[in-house]
């Protein structure tokens, strides 16, 4: 008699679906991006990203202790850096007392606990808003690889627990593996920004820290020159693979929705821990089209959460961690 197999039979009731349900994502998952101020008092929404902030420090404390208490237990750090302290070789991201090292600081203080990364990337704090130092119409590799070696250095300095180079120049994870070594930094981690792609979804992201590349003669205003040809697939395991082999910790694909294919590759390739990052333009989609009432925010949000994780991601950065926690009840 047909049919003996109905796979409708695990569908019945939302009991027998939570029973065999495959993929479920926790608070644990979560990998908290925060953005950080110079100032007093300072919480300025982001235009493009609803509901998110430029926090200062004292703010900042604020919201790792609210963090903490909602169960979330990992932030990743970025700077917004004040103009007058931009320059080709992002010198301010070396300075000890710099907003980055007092950002740390702020975190471990408020937060003993609190795991602390922090983005290691040249673009916050280079007038050309790059990742690198620009040079004759270059962005130069070496030389801006040995800048992210002291800046991990600096933050692992400061108590970063892990440093993230978000930058996709080529032997920066063994560059700055060995500084981290030769400090004495061997318990610092490194989750390496593997398989970044050269995205217009990092777009409400640039606004945020005031970031994007800027026109100069000869030096192209994007950033294809390093960052991934969204094409391309092999070249990402590539990449990762060369990122573990030069001693990374954790590896990370980015964007997240769009290059799910790429998790899974990259899942089932290596074996460390694979985190994903949704980032501000994916966020400002699902905001935006549920301001106008065209899409319900918190399925639609657990839908794509739900995605990434079954996709292959261990972690996730994300800015919807905490509307991820209201929605637990
Ligand atoms: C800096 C950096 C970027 C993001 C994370 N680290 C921007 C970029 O590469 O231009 C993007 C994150 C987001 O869009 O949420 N190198």
């Amino acid at each position: 008699m047909y049919p003996l197999i109905r796979p409708r039979r695990l569908r019945a009731s939302e009991s027998v679906r939570k029973l065999v349900r495959e993929t479920i994502v926790t608070p644990d998952d979560f990998l908290v991006p925060l953005f950080v101020t110079e100032g007093k008092g300072v919480k300025k929404e982001i235009p493009s990203m609803p509901n998110y902030f430029n926090l200062s420090l004292d703010l900042l404390e604020k919201e790792v202790k609210e963090l903490w208490k909602m169960g979330l237990s990992s932030v990743l750090l970025f700077a917004k850096v004040e103009d007058n302290l931009k320059d080709n070789k992002g010198t301010e991201a070396l300075n000890p007392d710099g907003l980055m090292q007092r950002a740390i600081k702020t975190v471990k203080n408020a937060c003993p606990q609190m795991l602390v990364m922090t983005d290691v990337a040249m673009d916050p704090f280079s007038s050309y808003g790059h990742d690198g130092i620009v040079a004759d119409g270059q962005i130069l590799n070496d030389e801006s690889a040995e800048v992210l070696a002291e800046m991990s250095v600096s933050h692992a300095k400061a108590g970063a627990d892990f440093v993230a180079p978000s930058d996709m120049m080529d032997g920066r994870i063994l560059t700055i593996r060995e500084a981290l070594e030769d400090e004495g930094f061997t318990n610092t981690g490194i989750m390496a920004y593997s398989a970044k792609y050269a995205s217009a979804f990092y777009g409400p992201f640039r606004d945020a820290l005031d970031s994007a590349p800027v026109d100069i003669a000869n030096v192209p205003k994007d950033k294809k020159t390093y960052q991934m040809d969204y094409a391309n697939r092999y070249e990402a395991i590539k990449e990762t693979q060369m990122d573990i082999d030069e001693g990374a910790d954790i590896v990370m694909v980015k964007p997240g929705l769009c290059y799910l294919d790429i998790v899974r590759e990259i899942r089932n390739e290596v074996d460390i821990p694979v985190a994903v990052y949704q980032v501000s333009g994916e966020y400002a989609m699902v905001k935006a089209a549920a301001e106008k009432g065209w899409l319900d925010h918190d399925a639609v949000m657990l839908e794509q959460l739900t995605a990434i994780k079954r996709a292959g991601a261990n972690i996730i950065a994300s800015y919807f961690a905490k509307d991820f926690i209201r929605t637990l009840g």
